[in-house]
């Protein structure tokens, strides 16, 4: 692109990838999630260029490109550029501050690894716009119109787990977050002598996005039916499993597993906090196995590459405990392993993984960090 030939940057953004601890697929369902920021992140670069509507945004890692004209901002075909055209369209209802810019995005994120990349870079652009041209935007503004980026220009329905993780998150910490109240709380983590490491399989299967549209169908088919009896449940945050028993006559066999999935998660979040209050992180593990088997038998959100990792570390005592994190249907799986095993682990689940499905594993350790922030 043109203006890459004399680009001088005003401003850099770093926009971090995520990771939850536990509450996988609660946050839509209005209840609660422990994620935060990891180092791994996307950084980008901006000026202005005195246009009044030509944005140019160019990705080093593709190198590819788009010139995009404020006026018209339509979806693409091109999936990446959805998530730029959706954050300059949502910003563009909220304000008419936003013109003409130049920006470079460069990332060491893996993307559809299920660590949040599309987050990183929607939250990371439109941080870096409300800085460029002074929108006035708060940070949840800038999560909120992120998320909102994804359902209309991207058309996943996600919930605001990611978003909000990859803007608010503060380094040590992870973030107890009500998807209802939007209220948190952080947390610290501190799983010494254990590592929070994550295995990637490398594998994003294409089911992700329609799937995850479908889980939050069934979820609302669920609330529906509870508020018949129960008109009190406005979400399954507020649904007991009494509740899900009792009506449970009117629910088809999948629609009672995933809601039985998403209020015994709910109530996983609570178990987590407890445990890592008083540093039992044994009890975390099971936690986490506990997480892995519902994602996998009821709310069927797997892949035979993810339970095959998952089943592999159960046979390593030096692991507390491992499951699917994010959306599911390929991605990472979080783990927690003992700092002394963590190469050996890593080696033999690559050796194992690698003969089983012939693909390579690849392996980083999370580091809970801060959020979008300007890079000075
Ligand atoms: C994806 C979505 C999030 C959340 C997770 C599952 O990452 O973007 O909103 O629903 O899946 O917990």
């Amino acid at each position: 692109m043109q203006f890459l030939e004399n680009f001088t940057p005003e401003l850099t953004i770093e926009s971090p990838g995520r990771i939850n601890i536990i509450g996988e697929h609660t946050d839509y369902n209005l209840g609660y999630v422990l994620p935060t920021a990891i180092s791994k992140k996307i950084t980008l670069e901006f000026s202005k260029n005195d246009s009044d509507t030509e944005c140019n945004v160019y990705t080093k890692g593709y190198d590819k490109g788009i010139t995009i004209d404020l006026n018209k901002l339509e979806i693409s075909s091109e999936e990446w550029e959805n998530y730029i055209l959706g954050v300059l369209n949502e910003i563009s209802k909220r304000s008419d501050k936003l013109k003409g810019f130049n920006c470079t995005i460069e990332s060491n994120l893996p993307v559809g690894s299920g660590v949040s990349s599309s987050a990183a870079l929607e939250c990371g652009l439109a941080f870096g716009l409300n800085e460029l041209f002074d929108l006035g935007l708060s940070k949840l503004d800038i999560v909120e119109l992120s998320r909102d980026a994804e359902h209309t220009f991207v058309g996943t329905k996600c919930g605001i787990m990611d978003q909000y993780a990859s803007v608010m998150s503060k380094e040590g910490h992870v973030i107890l977050l009500d998807c209802d109240t939007l209220e948190h709380k952080y947390i610290p983590i501190d799983v010494k002598p254990y590592k929070v490491l994550l295995l990637n399989t490398n594998v994003a299967h294409s089911l992700a996005t329609s799937q995850y549209n479908v889980r939050r169908e069934e979820c609302e088919t669920a609330v529906a039916i509870i508020a018949k009896k129960y008109p009190e449940v406005k979400s399954l945050r507020n649904a007991t499993i009494e509740m899900i028993e009792d009506t449970k006559a009117e629910m088809s066999d999948k629609v009672y597993d995933r809601c039985t999935y998403v209020v015994a998660e709910n109530n996983r979040v609570h178990a987590a906090i407890a445990a890592l209050k008083a540093n039992d992180l044994k009890k975390l593990g099971e936690l986490l196995y506990e997480t892995h088997d519902g994602l996998s038998r009821l709310y069927e959100v797997s892949c035979p590459e993810l339970d095959f990792l998952v089943e592999f570390s159960k046979g390593n005592d030096q692991v507390l405990g491992a499951r699917l994190m994010g959306g599911g249907f390929g991605g990472c799986t979080i783990n927690i392993v003992h700092q002394d095993a963590v190469d050996a682990y890593v080696k033999e689940a690559s050796e194992a993984y690698e003969k089983k499905f012939n693909i390579k594993l690849t392996s980083f350790e999370a580091l809970p960090s801060q959020g979008t922030s300007i890079k000075l």
